[in-house]
């Protein structure tokens, strides 16, 4: 995915663009460029390979005046990452500038049509064609730009969200979105546009979502004017205003914004709980199961879906609703279960889970079992996102932006979503006794405070990150509940830290990953005292006798992994089905510190971006 940005008003537009961009960087960092009309009318576009630092630098000796302008960072999708390839891009007769997040499909197609009509190409994406499109319009049909986006994008298929300038009207931009997130700031005298409300809210709170398939004209001094690809009737813009303060999205004294997002997950639970958990009562009241709690009851199965941190949070889910509410639950990453052809009933009920509600294969995944008659719940933190929109029914995390393109607060509020539901289901179907729901909730109500008591002992996790940035692979292990926790784990340090590392169920162990132990490699296990305690003790055992290196996450005041272990980090007791909201922060703040001692960038890791919004 890519970050756009677009200003129009009175105000110089680069420092607002560039601002803009440092805000969305996390969505895509390969490239970045501006485009401006300055106060000549010359159409300036610039653009560099590499950070938003790195535009901001270039742009040093440039003119960059201009109160119209459109800016991006660049996730690559087609092309490689490179100069030529940054957007903003231009049309032939470098009269229009456009950006783009997405893919244009049957860009060949269209590029092929333009190379017969005379276009020459300078990149290798698939949004130069639309922007050499736009101006065959132009062109051709006579048609102002406006028209001649609206008659483009009815050729085009994909997914986009875009912003078009032109040199000879300074006074108008232009966008349009299909799958892509975007929004208008409407302030005094300005606009603004931002792939998410970040570049914005500094600026107004009035806000149009745009829906998919509309076509923008923002004009200086007008109304702004919106049409649907489906037909060219005028539509009403709906200003709402957005909720967002301007604390939610800076680092807020921490370093990096993972560090930060760790540090939140106690007030995030207690955002995603709230009005949900009534902890007087020890209950918990989810509209999701008091609506459709019978469709969940009468459900044949339920099937889970997502991708990467979230199919984590999801395959705790399994353990869940299996072991709360007597539900056979199957668990699938998204891309795996859209292209084989799963079998699906119309009893299913599947949960789609996402923190952004914008990855391409979690939203294919959920289109194909609607088609097939499955009732479709969502979870998922962007309100308002893709997903959301897709669902019949869900629940939101309320987990507030999360930045860092490693999921850490977004992962624990699914899980207290996961176990909300799964409680108040099992009360529903009387699969859970009274006094076990009561316990199990009350639990829920402390969790806060136990996660705390875990964040307090960062500098001793950090001191233990430090002896460990030798190692080139790493083991996590975990059994039930806490299995998906040890995956997580790994994928955590793969991700900042670029160490290689596999998350196992501890037994499985001994089926394959063992060959690799020897006493340069460490083995996180994750091993509170549960009912598997005694298992997982024999395989921390097996791991000695070969001398790994142990890290292990235990329950406070535990006696036998200890003694095996070279380094013990303790969680407070709490109940197994909750025990991942606490085990999985220790194993955050250790791929956070390893990734820091190994001088990465732990915010914007290379290669990756926030959300992954094509397949
Ligand atoms: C998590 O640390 C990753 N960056 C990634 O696996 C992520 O969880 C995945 O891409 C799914 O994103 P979503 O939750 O926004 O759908
Ligand atoms: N497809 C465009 C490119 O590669 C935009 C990429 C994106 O939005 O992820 O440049």
């Amino acid at each position: 995915m890519c970050g756009i940005v677009g200003y129009l008003g009175t105000k110089e537009a680069f420092p607002i663009l560039i601002k803009g961009l440092h805000r969305l960087e996390y969505r895509g960092y390969d490239s970045a460029g501006v485009a401006l009309v300055d106060k000549d009318g010359n159409l300036n576009v610039y653009k560099t390979k590499g950070k938003v630092a790195n535009l901001e630098e270039y742009c040093k000796d440039k003119d960059i005046s201009g109160t119209v302008g459109i800016a991006h960072t660049r996730w690559a999708t087609h092309g490689e990452p490179s100069d030529k390839n940054a957007h903003p891009h231009y049309s032939q007769s470098k009269n229009i500038a456009l950006i783009h997040n997405g893919i244009i499909e049957n860009y060949l197609t269209l590029k092929t049509f333009l190379i017969s009509k005379g276009y020459e190409f300078k990149s290798e994406t698939d949004t130069e064609v639309l922007v050499q499109l736009i101006e065959y319009m132009m062109q051709e049909h006579k048609l102002g730009l406006y028209d001649a986006v609206y008659q483009a994008l009815s050729q085009v298929t994909g997914a986009y969200a875009i912003g078009v300038i032109e040199r000879n009207n300074p006074n108008v931009l232009i966008t349009a979105r299909i799958a892509s997130p975007l929004i208008v700031g409407v302030g005094e005298g300005e606009f603004l546009l931002g792939s998410d409300a970040s570049p914005i809210i500094e600026y107004t709170k009035n806000v149009i979502y745009p829906e998919d398939r509309q076509v923008i004209k923002i004009e200086r001094g007008k109304e702004i004017e919106i049409r649907s690809l489906d037909n060219e009737k005028l539509i009403k813009p709906e200003i709402k205003q957005i909720q967002l303060s301007l604390d939610d999205i800076e680092k807020g004294g921490f370093d990096h914004f993972m560090l930060k997002e760790i540090f939140e997950q106690p007030k995030s639970l207690n955002l995603c709980m709230n009005g949900r958990l009534q902890r007087e009562q020890k209950e918990i009241i989810l509209r999701g199961i008091q609506d459709y709690g019978e469709r969940f009851a009468k459900a044949r199965r339920i099937l889970i879906t997502a991708c990467g941190t979230s199919w984590h949070a999801g395959l705790i889910g399994k353990y869940l609703f299996e072991t709360l509410c007597r539900i056979p639950v199957e668990v699938e990453v998204a891309s795996e279960f859209r292209y084989r052809n799963p079998v699906i009933y119309s009893d299913d009920v599947l949960i789609a889970i996402s923190q952004s509600g914008e990855t391409a294969d979690t939203l294919a995944a959920m289109e194909l079992a609607k088609k097939q008659g499955a009732f479709i719940y969502g979870i998922c933190n962007v309100v308002g996102s893709s997903v959301a929109r897709l669902t019949d029914s869900g629940t939101y995390t309320h987990a507030g932006p999360e930045i860092g393109v490693a999921s850490t607060k977004a992962f624990t509020t699914q899980v207290c979503v996961l176990a909300m539901t799964a409680l108040a289901l099992a009360k529903r179907m009387k699969t859970i006794s009274e006094e076990d729901y009561h316990r199990i909730v009350g639990e829920l109500c402390n969790i806060e405070t136990k996660i705390n008591k875990i964040l307090d002992q960062t500098e001793k996790v950090k001191d233990i990150s430090k002896i460990f940035t030798y190692a080139r692979n790493f083991l996590y292990l975990g059994r039930g509940f806490n299995y998906p926790v040890a995956m997580e784990g790994a994928l955590k340090l793969k991700e900042i830290s670029y160490i290689h590392a596999e998350g196992y169920p501890a037994a499985e162990m001994k089926h394959g990953p063992i060959a690799l132990i020897d006493e340069e490699m460490p083995i996180v296990v994750v091993a509170p005292h549960y009912k598997m305690y005694n298992k997982i003790l024999s395989n921390v055992q097996e791991v000695k006798a070969r001398k790994g290196r142990i890290i292990a996450i235990v329950t406070e005041g535990d006696v036998e992994i200890r003694k095996q272990a070279d380094y013990v980090i303790e969680i407070p007791e709490t109940e197994e089905c909750l025990s991942p909201l606490l085990t999985v922060i220790p194993l955050q703040l250790l791929s956070y510190y390893i990734a820091i001692a190994k001088g990465r960038d732990v915010d914007q890791p290379r290669n990756l971006a926030k959300s992954v919004t094509v397949e």
